[in-house]
C-alpha cells in the first residue's frame, strides 16, 4: 500500500519554494500545502491580495496562485505550528557559498539546512518523509539523517512506529520559465534508501506528472546529478562565451555559429546563447561545491578542469567592460550610460550574481553615470544592490528609470545586458534621437537589431560579431 500524504510543510518560500509548492497544491487538491519561512515580510508578499506585490516576478505564477491560494496551498510565519502537523516536509532553504571559515570562498553554508533539521526533530510529531529540495553539497542527506535520529530533541525517538526518512529530490527549474518547467518537467528525481517514502513522493508527482519521467536512485546519486547538471550547463555557457571572442577577433558571428553547431543533434540548440556570462544563484556556488569535493577527494585535475569554467565567466565580464571603455575614447568618467537590463537572465525580479550587477559596479568604479531601467526589478534592489557605504559619491551617478526612453534621454551609449523581450524590437529612429553624439549601442546578448541601430549613425560593438 502507498503512503497517502495529506500534509505538506515547506521551509523556504523563495524562488524554488515559492513555485515548486504552488505546482504541487495546484495539482493535488487534497493535499494542504504550507509554505513556511522566517521572513515575515516575504510572507505578507506572498499573501497579499493584489498579486503584483507578490516576492518574485515569474511567468504564470499569479495564475496559479489565485487557483489554490488559502483553497490548499498558505504561506505563513508559524513554522513550529506546521511542522507539528506535516507528514512530508521540504528543506527549501538557501544554501550560499561560505565568506568564512573551513571552505570559505567555495563549500556551500549549511548553516540553514542544519538548523531546519533541528527544528524539525523538534517540532515533527508524525511519521514524516524530510525531503532535499535545496541544492546540496553530496552526502548532506546523511547529515540530515543523523541529526534528526540523534538529536536530543527528537520527537519520534521514543515511537516505534513512527520514524523520519530523508529523500533527496532537486530542482531542475530554471526562473524565467519555473512554471512550465515545473508543470512539464524533463525529469523527476527522487533519491533514497526507503522505497515506501520513495513511493508516497512519486504519487504526488503522478498527479501531473508521466511515470516514464521520474527517475528513481540513491541518495548520492541524486544529490551529484543535481550538481553536475549544473555545471555542465554552466560549461555550455563559458565555451560558447569562450568562442565570442574568437569570433570577434577574426570575423565571424557567433550567433550563424551557434545555430550551425547546435543543428547538430549530438550537440543540441540549447545554452548556446552569448552573453556576459552566467548569473543566478545556482551555477556559481555548485561549480564552486563542485571544485571543494573535487579537492577533498584529492582529484586536482578535475577540480581545475571546473575552475576554468569559473574563470572564463570572469573574463567574459571584464572583457565587456574593457571594450565598453576603449571604445568610448578611453574614458567613460561622466559620461552618461543607459543601461538595459539588471537581472540575471529575462523573465525574473532576481539579481543573484547577476553580471550586470558586477559590471555596473565597474563602471561607476570608472566615474560614469549609470541610468539603469529593468522590466521587473525593482529600484530599491538595485539600489541595494549597486550602492554602500564606501563608495558615497556613486549615488550621485545613479539613476533608476521606469522606461528605455528616460533612460537613453542624453545618454552616450546604451548597453543591452539581459535578454528582455522588449530589447529586441527597441524603437531605434526615437531613441537614437534622445542620446547624444556620438552614440554607442553595446549589446552583450545580441538580441538587438544591430543593423537599424547602425544604419541611423549609432556605432555599435554586439558580442561576438567579427563584423
Ligand atoms: C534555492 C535553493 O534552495 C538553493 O539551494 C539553490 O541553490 C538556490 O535556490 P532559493 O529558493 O532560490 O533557494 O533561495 P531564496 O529565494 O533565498 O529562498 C530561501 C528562503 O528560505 C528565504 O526566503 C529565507 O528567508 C528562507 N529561510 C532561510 C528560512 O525560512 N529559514 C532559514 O533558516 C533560512
Ligand atoms: C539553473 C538551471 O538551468 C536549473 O536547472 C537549476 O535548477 C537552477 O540553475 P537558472 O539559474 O534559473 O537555472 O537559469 P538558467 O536559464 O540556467 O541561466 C543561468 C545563467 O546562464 C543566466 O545568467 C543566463 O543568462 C545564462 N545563460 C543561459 C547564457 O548566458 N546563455 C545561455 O544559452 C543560457
Amino acid at each position: 500500500m502507498i503512503r497517502k500524504i495529506k500534509n505538506i510543510c515547506c521551509i523556504g518560500a523563495g524562488f524554488v519554494g515559492g513555485p515548486t509548492m504552488s505546482v504541487i497544491a495546484a495539482n493535488c487538491p487534497d493535499i494542504k500545502v504550507n509554505v513556511v519561512d522566517i521572513d515575515e515580510e516575504r510572507i505578507d508578499k506572498w499573501n497579499s491580495e493584489d498579486l503584483s506585490f507578490l516576492p518574485i516576478y515569474e511567468p504564470g505564477l499569479k495564475e496559479i496562485i489565485s487557483s489554490c491560494r488559502n483553497r490548499n496551498l498558505f504561506f505563513s510565519s508559524n513554522i513550529i505550528k506546521h511542522l507539528k502537523c506535516a507528514d512530508m516536509i521540504f528543506i527549501s532553504v538557501n544554501t550560499p557559498t561560505k565568506t568564512k571559515g573551513v571552505g570559505a570562498g567555495q563549500a556551500s553554508d549549511l548553516k540553514w539546512v542544519e538548523a531546519s533539521a533541528r527544528q524539525i526533530s523538534k517540532y515533527a510529531r508524525s511519521d514524516t518523509i524530510v525531503v532535499e529540495k535545496s541544492t546540496l553539497p553530496v552526502k548532506t542527506a546523511q547529515t540530515i539523517n543523523t541529526i534528526l535520529k540523534y538529536s536530543k530533541d527528537n520527537q519520534l525517538k521514543n515511537h516505534k512506529e513512527k520514524k523520519f526518512t530523508v529523500l533527496s529530490n532537486p530542482e531542475f527549474l530554471s526562473e524565467g520559465t519555473a512554471i512550465n518547467d515545473l508543470l512539464s518537467p524533463d525529469r523527476v528525481l527522487i533519491g533514497g534508501e526507503d522505497k515506501e517514502s520513495i513511493n508516497a513522493l512519486m504519487k504526488i508527482y503522478l498527479n501531473w506528472v508521466e511515470e516514464d519521467k521520474i527517475f528513481t536512485t540513491d541518495l548520492w546519486s541524486s544529490e551529484l546529478s543535481k550538481l553536475i547538471a549544473n555545471a555542465l550547463l554552466a560549461q555550455r555557457v563559458s565555451s560558447i562565451n569562450s568562442f565570442s571572442a574568437l569570433c570577434e577577433k577574426t570575423g565571424a558571428n557567433i550567433k550563424d555559429v551557434s545555430f550551425a553547431i547546435g543543428l547538430d543533434k549530438r550537440i543540441g540548440k540549447y545554452f548556446l546563447n552569448v552573453g556576459p556570462g552566467f548569473g543566478g544563484s545556482c551555477f556559481k556556488k555548485d561549480i564552486l561545491n563542485l571544485i571543494y569535493i573535487c579537492n577533498h577527494y584529492g582529484l586536482q585535475e578535475v577540480s581545475n578542469y571546473w575552475q576554468k569554467v569559473l574563470d572564463i565567466n570572469e573574463w567574459q565580464k571584464n572583457r565587456i567592460i574593457n571594450e565598453i571603455v576603449n571604445k568610448m575614447f578611453g574614458t567613460i568618467t561622466d559620461k552618461r550610460l543607459a543601461i538595459f537590463g539588471f537581472s540575471f537572465k529575462a523573465n525574473t525580479n532576481d539579481t543573484r550574481e547577476s553580471p550586470s550587477k558586477f559590471i555596473c559596479k565597474k563602471l561607476l568604479e570608472e566615474g560614469s553615470k549609470l541610468a539603469i531601467y529593468d522590466p521587473k526589478v525593482s529600484p530599491e534592489q538595485i539600489k541595494k544592490d549597486l550602492l554602500d557605504e564606501n563608495h558615497p559619491q556613486d549615488k550621485d551617478n545613479l539613476e533608476i528609470c521606469a522606461n528605455q526612453k528616460e533612460a537613453a534621454t542624453g545618454a552616450d551609449a546604451i548597453i543591452v545586458l539581459t535578454e528582455w523581450e522588449e530589447f529586441k524590437n527597441i524603437d531605434w529612429e526615437s531613441i537614437s534621437n534622445l542620446m547624444r553624439s556620438p552614440s554607442w549601442l553595446f549589446d552583450t546578448r545580441s538580441v538587438c537589431n544591430i543593423y537599424e541601430a547602425k544604419a541611423l549613425g549609432i556605432n555599435v560593438w554586439s558580442l561576438g560579431f567579427g563584423k
